[in-house]
Order: C-alpha cells, then sequence, then structure tokens
C-alpha cells in the first residue's frame, strides 16, 4: 500500500482481518446488516508514519449518531481546561484572538476559551455532539475540517492566532488537506497544537486496541515532523500527556518563527533508541499482542469453568478491536457497563455484547470485572474500590499484559 503522507511503500505489520465500525454500538434489529473493512497496520519506511491500510468512508463513522461523548470523564474535563489555559498564557491569547478547534465533539477543550471570553469556532461533523457544543453557547459548524474549510473560515472570520485539536488529527486520512487547511488559516506567528495516542506508547505498552477503524495514524514526532515540514512548519515543542494511555501534544509553528525546544531533540533522540524510525521494531509487535491475545482468552474460559461472572467496565471504541480480534463473546462476558445513554441497552459492534447502564453495574454482582476504559484505571478504580472490596471483586486488566488485580 502506497503511504498516505510520502506515496513510499509502506509495509504492512499486523493483520486484523475483518473488522466492525468501533463506534457502531447497535439495536437488535440492526444486527444482520453490519459493514465490516480489512483492518491492518503498516510502517512507512520513508516518512515513518504508521498508518492503516484501508480506513472506511468518514460518514459510516462521523455521523448524526456518533457514540463517543468527551465530557463523560471527569478527569479528561480538567485536562482539557489545563490544556486550553497553558495556550491562552503561551500565546497571550484576549478576546479579539481567534481560536479554532478541529473535531470540538461536545466541546470539552473549546467551552475553556469560550469561558475566558476568546473569539471561537468549533468545527465538528458529527450533528448529535456539534449540538451539544452549542448547547453549551459555542460556535461550532457542522462539517469535516479541511483545506476548502479553512478557506471559507479565513474568509469569514480572519486569521487564527491558534488552531487546536485532540484526537482528531489521527482521524484523518486526508492529512494534507488539513495542514493545506492549517496553513491558509493560521497567522504566522500563530501555533498549530494538537495531541493523538503516541507511537511510542502504543509500542511500549502493546497498547494494540488504540488500532481501530478511526485511528488511521498512529502519529511519533519523526513522522509529524516530516508532514509539517512538508507544509513549511516545523515542530516547536512536545509535551508528553497521559490521556488516551499515554499521547503526545505537538506545537507546530511556521518555520523560523519560533525557537524549536531542547526536548523535540530529546524525544526525536528517545524514538530513535525505541527504533520507532526502523521496520524491525514493528515486526515483533504482531507476536506481542498473539501472547495477550492467548492469555486473555485463556483467563476468560477458566473463570468461567469456574463459575466466575465477568462484567466490563467502558464500551471504548478500543473493545472492539479487543473483543473481535480475539474472539470475545457475550458466553464469556455477561455485558458491558457504560454511562454514556446513546450506547445503552444496545450491542458491541461484531461481537454483540450487550451494553447495559452504569446503574445496573453494582447491582449485577460480579466476581471480575474487565476492565476495557483501562486508559481511564485511575479515576474507575478510585470510584469502584469501596464497591469491589466490599464483594471480594478483582479487575482483570490486559495492557501492558494479561493480570487480575485486587481493587
Ligand atoms: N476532541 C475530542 C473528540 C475526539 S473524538 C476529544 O478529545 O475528546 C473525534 C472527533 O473528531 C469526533 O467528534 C469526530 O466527529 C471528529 N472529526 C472526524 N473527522 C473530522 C474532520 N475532518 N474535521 C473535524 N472533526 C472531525
Ligand atoms: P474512552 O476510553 O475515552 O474512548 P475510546 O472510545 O476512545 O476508546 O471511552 C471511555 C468509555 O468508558 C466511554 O464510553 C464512557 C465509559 N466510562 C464509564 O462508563 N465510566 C467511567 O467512569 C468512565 C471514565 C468512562
Ligand atoms: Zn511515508
Amino acid at each position: 500500500m502506497e503511504c498516505l503522507v510520502c506515496n513510499g511503500k509502506t509495509e504492512k505489520f499486523i493483520d486484523f482481518g475483518m473488522q466492525p465500525i468501533a463506534n457502531a454500538f447497535m439495536t437488535k434489529d440492526q444486527m444482520g446488516n453490519e459493514y465490516f473493512f480489512k483492518m491492518a497496520v503498516a510502517y512507512c519506511p520513508y516518512c515513518h508514519m504508521v498508518q492503516l491500510t484501508d480506513q472506511p468512508d468518514r460518514e459510516k463513522m462521523f455521523h448524526e449518531n456518533y457514540a463517543f461523548f468527551s465530557s463523560t470523564s471527569q478527569y479528561m474535563q480538567k485536562h482539557f481546561q489545563d490544556f486550553a489555559q497553558s495556550i491562552i498564557e503561551q500565546q497571550g491569547l484576549k478576546d479579539d484572538s481567534f481560536v479554532l478547534e478541529i473535531g470540538c465533539n461536545d466541546g470539552i477543550l473549546l467551552q475553556n476559551f469560550h469561558q475566558a471570553g476568546i473569539r471561537h469556532l468549533g468545527v465538528e461533523p458529527s450533528l448529535n455532539v456539534a449540538e451539544a457544543a452549542r448547547a453549551k453557547g459555542l460556535n461550532v459548524v457542522n462539517e469535516f475540517f479541511d483545506k476548502e474549510l479553512a478557506l471559507r473560515t479565513s474568509r469569514e472570520h480572519g486569521k487564527a492566532n491558534a488552531i487546536v485539536s485532540a484526537n482528531v488529527m489521527c482521524h484523518i486520512p486526508y492529512i494534507h488537506s488539513v495542514f493545506e487547511g492549517v496553513t491558509t488559516l493560521l497567522d504566522e506567528q500563530g501555533v498549530f497544537v494538537y495531541e493523538d495516542p503516541y507511537l511510542g506508547d502504543i509500542m511500549s505498552k502493546t497498547s494494540f486496541d488504540q488500532i481501530y477503524d478511526e485511528h488511521v495514524f498512529y502519529f511519533s514526532v519523526h513522522s509529524v515532523n516530516y508532514v509539517a515540514s512538508m507544509h513549511g512548519m516545523e515542530v516547536v515543542d512536545v509535551k508528553p500527556q497521559v490521556t488516551h494511555g499515554g499521547s503526545m501534544r505537538y506545537l507546530i509553528a511556521f518555520k523560523n518563527q519560533k525557537e524549536v525546544s531542547v526536548t523535540v531533540k530529546e524525544v526525536l533522540g528517545r524514538e530513535e533508541k525505541q527504533g520507532l524510525n526502523h521496520h524491525e521494531t514493528f515486526l515483533d509487535y504482531g507476536r506481542k499482542v498473539d501472547v495477550i491475545k492467548n492469555d486473555l482468552v485463556k483467563t476468560l474460559s477458566d473463570l468461567k469453568v469456574e463459575g466466575k461472572k465477568v462484567v466490563a467496565y467502558g464500551a471504548t471504541s478500543k473493545s472492539t478491536t479487543v473483543t473481535n480480534y480475539f474472539g470475545i463473546t457475550p458466553e464469556m462476558i455477561e455485558f458491558i457497563s457504560d454511562t454514556t445513554p446513546t450506547k445503552h441497552n444496545k450491542f458491541s459492534p461484531g461481537t454483540h455484547i450487550p451494553v447495559r447502564p452504569y446503574e445496573e453495574f453494582h447491582a449485577s454482582n460480579p466476581d471480575v470485572v474487565l476492565l476495557f476504559a483501562w486508559n481511564h484505571a485511575r479515576e474507575i478504580m478510585e470510584k469502584e474500590r469501596e464497591y469491589m472490596l466490599a464483594g471480594n471483586r478483582q479487575w482483570l486488566v490486559y495492557i501492558p499484559e494479561v493480570k487480575l488485580v485486587e481493587p
């Protein structure tokens, strides 16, 4: 397959077979009618970008019933408050500044600029979450961000002092159109700041479940710098984040406008040591994932034989890769508990495990709780500690390895 960034010939390193849309939680009558696509990941030895070889059409993933609402996590609300604050301070943003967010979802990040009185615009193609943001008083256009939208926006609103985005850039295969849009819209002194799950963590933690339909790119500083330089920009700073199991925030500016921090050099050096710019590093990854697969399936089968009741926690997109690639079925897990109303009383994509409201979690009295939302482990384990202790219950985790954990 040709690289989406540089057109070089990429090297495939895991083939997941046919996979469904990760966020397509469905009702009973939608069941026989599911869409599957060929999912595999590849590494490009020329620009170092790790990427999906195929991706479903964007309208199949982002539409008026998008299942993920950003504001379900308290921790993420605080995280995005700090994100906004750091940009406001660093760029000295004022009322007459202009901030644009690509993929604002329900407004979890953008609301902080609004509350600080800064002129803002959110771009969000999924109508239901866009409406949730509008209900908070935010200005949102219900469209996909690309070069053409950026041109219209700059005519209407002028140049942007900051363009921000979180967990969205990795979703967009037409990355050159996005960068062309950014260079059209951004003020010469402005910054483009985005964060996404980081390839370094996906490799070191074997967090393979970040790989699913929506995530077309798995970024490193090497690959981001490569794309940015194709558009006259450069990465001027990077900040590791604990969110989504390990993310990286990239601060990108027009070339020679801002000083490049020493951290960029340091992280590039670390990436070289980790081998993120060498094909051999990726060859062994599939085998590591298969170890997790065998261990998790064996543990679930053993628990079943012992007559233990297993319930899962968090109907994440990530869990769609886990259940479908590993063959985890409703016989192994009674249901998945989740706090998102739009997922309630639906069934998981491909594997059809029921999703039940959080209110039913405690009443279900499980022996073991499989933590699908492992990226929120700290928040969730703290919240459930007493309940887990009271019933002698255990957590079952699988990243970085399969383990039963006492509360
Ligand atoms: N920023 C939020 C939401 C991430 S989910 C957070 O970090 O929690 C990804 C979001 O990207 C979805 O809301 C989806 O509708 C949006 N998206 C997908 N493609 C997009 C595009 N081309 N332009 C803008 N948003 C896009
Ligand atoms: P998340 O891991 O953020 O996303 P992804 O879909 O990108 O893998 O999703 C977390 C899911 O877990 C979301 O559906 C809400 C749910 N959740 C709970 O049910 N309880 C909680 O305490 C938290 C933090 C999340
Ligand atoms: Zn490439």
